[in-house]
């Protein structure tokens, strides 16, 4: 699988490690649409404002994206556009593959609605100095998977690659769920599962597809 990874940074850098048949872009060295043929699958680990500014590029490629950027807002066409051109994307704000069972977890916990008045639901994420958006990606990921608004606060420290608390809240008990990445691999790793899926023929979709929706149909 020859794999094209544009941003080569914190993130990036672990797939490189991870998959040596790989093409790197970042500011040195600017992805075309010329570059980018002959890849298999585009992996994004750019930050959002120059995933948003390439997204014309990556689909005039043809190629499948498999995207990890956060802190951009999708174009409200996004998803037709990849299906009028019969190409497949899979996008998730945390490529780690233990969120696919936090997810689950989540699903449960948000069920609190209906069996507490005063259920209230906080997140807290903390991250390293120099991430560029607030709240995470993930952060907002959770709040979809809760269902309702959520209180989210946001700590910057460190090199804390990324740690995500949501607590559920009654008069009476608090219920915590924590999850913590401990090495950057773990994104590098769900980024290489989803980039091998995708260029399996007809797994995935023409079209925007949730990383966590491709996960939960290949473990039915
Ligand atoms: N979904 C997930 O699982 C996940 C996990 C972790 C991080 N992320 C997200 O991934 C993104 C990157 O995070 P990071 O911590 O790895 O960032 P980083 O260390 O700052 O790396 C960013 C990379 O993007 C490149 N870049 C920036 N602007 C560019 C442009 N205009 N054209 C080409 N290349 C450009 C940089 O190039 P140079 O090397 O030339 O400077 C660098 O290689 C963020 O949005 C972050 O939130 C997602």
């Amino acid at each position: 699988m020859k794999v094209a990874l544009i941003g080569s940074g914190k993130t990036g850098s672990k797939v490189l490690e991870a998959h040596s048949s790989t093409t790197v872009f970042n500011r040195s060295n600017i992805p075309t649409t010329q570059s980018l043929a002959g890849h298999d699958v585009i992996i994004s680990f750019l930050p959002g404002d120059a995933f948003l500014e390439l997204i014309p590029t990556l689909i005039e490629t043809g190629i499948p994206v498999v995207t990890g950027s956060t802190g951009f807002k999708w174009p409200s066409t996004i998803d037709t556009d990849l299906k009028n051109n019969n190409v497949a994307w899979i996008h998730a704000t945390n490529f780690s593959l233990g969120m696919n069972l936090v997810h689950q977890m989540i699903g449960i916990l948000s069920k609190a609605k209906s069996l507490f008045l005063d259920a209230e639901f906080n997140i807290h994420e903390v991250h390293h100095t120099k991430k560029l958006d607030a709240p995470s990606g993930t952060a907002l990921s959770w709040q979809d998977w809760v269902g309702s608004k959520c209180e989210i606060t946001s700590e910057r420290t460190g090199d804390v690659i990324g740690i995500h608390e949501l607590s559920l809240n009654t008069k009476n008990e608090t219920i915590f769920l924590k999850h913590e990445a401990k090495d950057r691999g773990i994104f590098a790793a769900g980024a290489l599962w989803a980039a091998k899926h995708i260029t399996t023929k007809n797994k995935v979709s023409s079209g925007l597809n949730a990383f966590a929706d491709v996960i939960l149909k290949e473990l039915k």
